[in-house]
């Protein structure tokens, strides 16, 4: 992968085909909340409510063509110094550094944007090495274990939760993207 074409924008309609061959698969919706997507009409429609209205929902992008999403939600009131991520790559592209170097894309833009944001935070299963695998080499810190946290497609699991506070020597630094 040629790092320099990776690029993170807002999600069109016109990325429906692309986003179905990897929304579509149960290798990627399997470790994350989301339903399998199975037709373009679904496809469409999360497009169209989901991923367009939200403030940061972005395709992940080679050529400018949709591989995968990442998304932060940010918290409000009491909450409002902390947001939360979540992101997945289609199969294909596993295991060449395309979530580290998204997720330390979206550290630098999110902590530029919202000067007041101190901390991002992120959980995955415990069995989902990969990911945290990611949170690690994009320098997050793991917390702890939340056991018999959340349900994943029927099963309830125990997660590891991470964060990176603004603070972090390696939170807000874009030179290493
Ligand atoms: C998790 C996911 C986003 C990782 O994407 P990716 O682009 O392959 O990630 P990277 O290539 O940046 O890094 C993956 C790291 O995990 C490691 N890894 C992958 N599977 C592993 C396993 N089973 N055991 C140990 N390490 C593993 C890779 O070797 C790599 O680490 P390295 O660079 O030290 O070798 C991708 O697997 C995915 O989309 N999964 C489905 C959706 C999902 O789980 N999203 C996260 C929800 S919390």
């Amino acid at each position: 992968m040629d790092s320099e074409s990776l690029t993170l924008r807002p999600f069109r309609v016109s990325d429906v085909d692309d986003l179905m061959l990897w929304a579509g698969d149960e290798q990627v919706t399997r470790t994350i909340r989301w339903k399998t997507i199975t037709s373009k009409e679904e496809a469409l429609t999360f497009i169209k409510e989901v991923c367009i209205p939200h403030p940061f929902y972005r395709s992940i992008c080679i050529d400018d063509r949709s591989i995968g999403f990442v998304y932060v939600i940010r918290g409000s009131g009491a909450d409002r110094q902390k947001a939360s991520m979540g992101y997945g790559v289609a199969a294909k592209y596993w295991g060449q550094g395309i979530a580290t170097k998204t997720v330390k894309m979206v550290i630098s833009e999110v902590f530029k944007d919202f000067p007041d944001l101190v901390r991002l935070q992120a959980v995955a299963v415990v069995e989902n090495i990969a990911s945290q695998r990611v949170l690690e080499k994009a320098g997050f810190t793991r917390e702890a274990l939340l056991r018999k946290h959340s349900f994943l497609k029927g099963q309830l699991k125990d997660l590891v939760i991470y964060s990176l506070l603004s603070t972090d020597s390696n939170g807000a630094v874009d030179d290493e993207v």
